[in-house]
């Protein structure tokens, strides 16, 4: 098990020790792994190419340390404890000896059906326990999971089968969520029609028992996969610089990228912020309502909590149904001690009125978390104040897919808080803050741009399949550096508040969606000829998605053509991704060298139509005249 600080003093020792002697910091944590063979490097890397190797020349498995280890200890412990979508179903809890069973047993599922080490599998797959039971199971015999959230389109998920050249997708028949009941294997089937030749096989959960079309060829229930298999699976050996898994994650150009997390630093990366942010200890019951699909399920559901031998709750349903109280009935009901979940949800259910909240018994939380986008202060205050009946801590953790785990975040009940502020960076984080130029900005109270200028174990290692898009996109902007897109604020005693993404990706709701990604849908739209996609402040989401849209000629039906447009982008992208306005424009306000302005869109998109700038240097200045007059108002 992973140190825990307990302390301040903890705290600055360790961060100390972090930045001065690095190797010896983390081999000291990860000397608390099951490893087959001890490495012979703690670190070697440059960011220039960039090229990252953390003790390299060791070999482990990851399920060993998630299962195996655990076995003696806390073999009957619960480590997967799944609520339901439907509040009156059963839930289930699969004990750590019972989860390894399960993990073996897919696995040998896996290698049945001719997956082995390095192989693809995707997964496209509701929140249950099938899914981190499987991913699992790809690490066990060393096949790379990548998994893909169940509300992405079919196009979307093509076009990461093919990206990965996977070999096999697991899916379910039909989702639960709410009170829908969502065909997954049907977008699967649609998929597959789109060139994913790689496939052999469809895995398909039989989660509802819904009807679904049938292909003899290529379709397996998993029931029948597992039909026989032997309840044990030799781990693979992995070394620790081998692939875990692929997580698409969308940039400021181009398709979604495939970040590659690696097997042994992120593994100790995990456990060590799992552990230390959260503040586990061993009778607690951690919950983290993120889904799977996103990094936050990878790093806190399922792998940073198992490695630490934790009782983790995975909930397959949406915080508002039935009701706005489901989150805090689920606390209620199960004690529920650390509770992790995103700014969004937090102004969802403010929103509804605290009646939902004060109903429940919420006394067995300990500590408060939230992820993926800025939280403002009236959300981190109602958090505090009316679900933490201000005597917990709240923990803004900031991080990313590509990070692995959280970087900047407060310790409950040892480092302070200042709402709004991610603050102080965990130890082996070295955060700094740059100029546009690259120049490096020492003092305090100022902004800047988000760098981190040293390695740490869980950090992405490349972008699958092209090396040089990840040189590109992370470590070009500033030479010898990571840059994280993100602009942040540093306070007088050296916190970070993180204020967002500086360059061109939304963060809708705590979903990360690149411009360049809805423009194109929105120009596959019928009478489009083109299109520029802003963020603009949303109550709920944090960010809405405005869109100017030139059209071929006039637009007869503006609400039908609209619509279509709407279409586009769920068929494309997903729901996720569709605008929240639309606006009809002559024509998009351009520089001399035809880049759109977007500064310009954005101030116009907030609704901030006095203060747009100098626009004088533009090929087009009189369109921004006419767009804000057209702009309708918010
Ligand atoms: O802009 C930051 C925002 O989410 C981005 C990363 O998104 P993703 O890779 O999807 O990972 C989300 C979950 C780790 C960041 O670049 N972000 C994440 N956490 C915070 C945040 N913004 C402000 N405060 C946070 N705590």
């Amino acid at each position: 098990m992973v140190t825990q600080m307990k302390t301040l003093e903890d705290y600055k020792n360790a961060y100390k020790k972090s930045v001065e002697n690095p190797e010896e910091f983390w081999a000291e944590q990860a000397g608390n792994f099951t490893w087959k063979q001890k490495w012979d490097k703690v670190l070697d890397w440059n960011f220039k190419e960039p090229n990252i190797k953390w003790f390299e020349g060791g070999k482990l498995n990851i399920t060993e340390n998630c299962l195996d280890r655990h076995l003696e200890e806390r073999g009957d412990k619960t480590a997967i404890l799944w609520v339901p979508n439907e509040p009156d179903a059963d839930d289930r809890k699969f004990t750590y000896k019972e989860l390894y069973t399960e993990v073996n047993k897919f696995a040998n599922g896996l290698k049945k059906k001719g997956i082995k080490k390095g192989d693809r599998v995707i997964f496209y797959m509701p929140m249950i326990p099938e899914l981190a039971i499987g991913m699992l199971a790809c690490a066990r015999i060393g096949a790379i999971h990548s998994i893909v959230f169940a509300g992405f389109s079919a196009q979307s998920l093509a076009d990461r089968i093919i990206d990965a050249q996977a070999k096999m997708v697991i899916c379910s028949d039909y989702n639960k969520r709410g009170a829908k009941n969502i065909p997954v294997k049907k977008v699967v089937d649609d998929a597959l029609k789109m060139g994913c030749d790689s496939i052999d096989t469809v895995v398909v959960h039989k989660n509802t028992g819904g009807d679904i079309e049938w292909n003899d060829n290529i379709d397996l229930y998993l029931h029948d996969m597992l039909d026989g298999v032997e309840d044990f699976c030799e781990p693979e050996v992995m070394d620790a610089e081998d692939p875990l898994f692929i997580l698409y994650t969308s940039g400021s150009t181009g398709k979604p990228k495939g970040v590659v997390h690696t097997t042994g630093g992120y593994m100790i990366y995990t456990a060590y912020t799992f552990k230390n942010v959260f503040q586990y200890q061993e009778k607690d019951i951690y919950w983290c309502t993120a889904d799977i699909g996103w990094i936050t399920g990878h790093s806190y559901i399922v792998y940073g909590p198992l490695l630490e031998g934790a009782t983790t709750m995975m909930f397959e349903g949406v915080p508002t149904y039935p009701d706005a109280g489901r989150f805090w009935e689920i606390v209620e009901k199960y004690k529920v001690n650390q509770f992790y979940t995103a700014p969004t949800a937090i102004r969802a259910l403010m929103a509804q009125g605290n009646e939902y909240v004060d109903k429940y018994d919420l006394s067995s939380l300990k500590v408060l978390g939230t992820v993926g986008e800025p939280i403002n202060d009236e959300a981190w205050y109602w958090y505090y104040d009316v679900v933490g009946k201000r005597s917990k801590p709240i923990v803004d953790t900031w991080w990313q897919t590509e990070t692995g785990g959280i970087l900047i975040s407060p310790l409950p009940c040892i480092t302070d808080m200042r709402p709004t502020y991610a603050s102080y960076p965990l130890p082996g984080v070295q955060p700094i803050l740059v100029d546009p130029e690259g120049n490096l900005i020492e003092e305090n109270g100022v902004e800047g741009l988000l760098c981190i200028k040293y390695p740490w174990p869980g950090m992405l290692r490349t972008t699958w399949g092209d090396h040089e898009r990840c040189r590109q996109t992370y470590f070009s902007a500033f030479p010898d550096l990571y840059f994280t897109g993100d602009g942040a604020r540093r306070d007088e005693d050296g916190r970070y508040r993180i204020i967002g993404r500086v360059d061109d990706v939304l963060n809708v709701s705590g979903h990360r969606i690149g411009t360049a990604e809805v423009e194109n849908a929105i120009n596959t739209a019928p009478g489009v000829v083109e299109s520029a996609v802003v963020g603009y402040p949303h109550d709920i989401k944090g960010q809405g998605i405005y869109a100017f849209v030139i059209t071929k000629g006039q637009v007869d039906d503006e609400n039908a053509f609209k619509k279509q447009i709407i279409d586009m982008v769920r068929v494309e992208i997903g729901p996720i991704a569709k605008p929240d306005i639309i606006q009809l424009v002559p024509g998009l306000p351009k520089t001399r060298s035809g880049k759109i302005m977007r500064r310009i869109l954005r101030k116009i998109a907030s609704g901030d139509m006095s203060n747009v700038g100098d626009i004088s240097t533009l090929l087009n200045p009189e369109v921004v005249e006419e767009i804000k007059k057209s702009a309708p108002t918010l």
